[in-house]
């Protein structure tokens, strides 16, 4: 059970440090628990959490080209000197808003595996592919170029589940995963509107291995009780 706290365009150094100094040993048993933090914020959550804490800290994005001249870019090597354990690539705003395809996705998974950082490879379908009966269609899509490693999880988010409080239905997710898990071996995170009050639920399904949480990761009581929830599931 892998739960992973995505702060997107949130907490700066001082915030972040706060943070993971209260969440050093969140993780119950049973539950890995990850926070990918924007950029400048992975050397103080990794210096306020310490060598021992359980929770790891993931990247919300990563290049695939080692150096060169890429212009606000981070390489797979920079993270790992950091002491950075993984990247989440290929999720739905980086794909909506700044021209994230399935090819770059496929390319920046393989550079983050290949420098020895974990993956978590984001798929879902928009809410008009889902209306028009294509929701199949575009995970198959998307899950065919994600690679196969044992360091890489999927995470299943509807585009229309995220950040908007409309949480797929049990039956949404459970049909969903089945289907990503049919067509690719890896674990597969639910996202989109987790919250304290669904995780339980959405954690329970059968072929739901955990979840990527937004904005209820960006408070430690509701980041805790979701991991709570977690590790009763597990
Ligand atoms: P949300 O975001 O929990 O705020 O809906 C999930 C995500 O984008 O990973």
């Amino acid at each position: 059970m892998l739960i992973a706290g995505n702060w997107k365009m949130f907490k700066g150094a001082h915030q972040a440090r706060e943070f993971a100094s209260q969440i050093r040993r969140i993780a119950p048993e049973g539950v890995d628990v990850v926070v990918c933090p924007p950029y400048p914020s992975l050397e103080a959550t990794l210096h306020a959490l310490g060598p021992d804490s359980t929770t790891r800290v993931y990247a919300q994005n990563v290049h695939w080209e080692l150096e060169g001249a890429f212009t606000g870019e981070v390489s797979p090597p920079m993270l790992a000197e950091l002491g950075v354990a993984g990247a989440i690539v290929g999720h739905s705003e980086r794909r909506q808003l700044f021209g994230e395809t399935d090819e770059t996705v496929r390319l920046r998974a393989d550079a983050a595996l290949e420098a020895g950082l974990h993956v978590i490879a984001c798929v879902g379908e928009t809410e008009a592919e889902r209306e028009a009966g294509e929701t199949e269609a575009v995970l198959e899509r998307q899950v065919s170029v994600i690679p196969r490693h044992e360091r890489l999880v999927i995470a299943y988010e509807p585009v229309w589940a995220i950040g908007t409080g409309k949480t797929a239905t049990p039956e949404i997710a459970q049909e969903a995963h089945a289907f990503v898990k049919s067509l690719h071996g890896a674990p597969v995170l639910y996202g989109g509107s987790v919250k304290p009050e669904n995780a339980a639920t959405l954690l329970s399904l059968p072929d739901v291995d955990g979840a990527l949480v937004g904005g209820a990761s960006l408070d430690v009581q509701s980041f805790e009780a979701i991991c709570r929830a977690g590790a009763e599931a597990a």
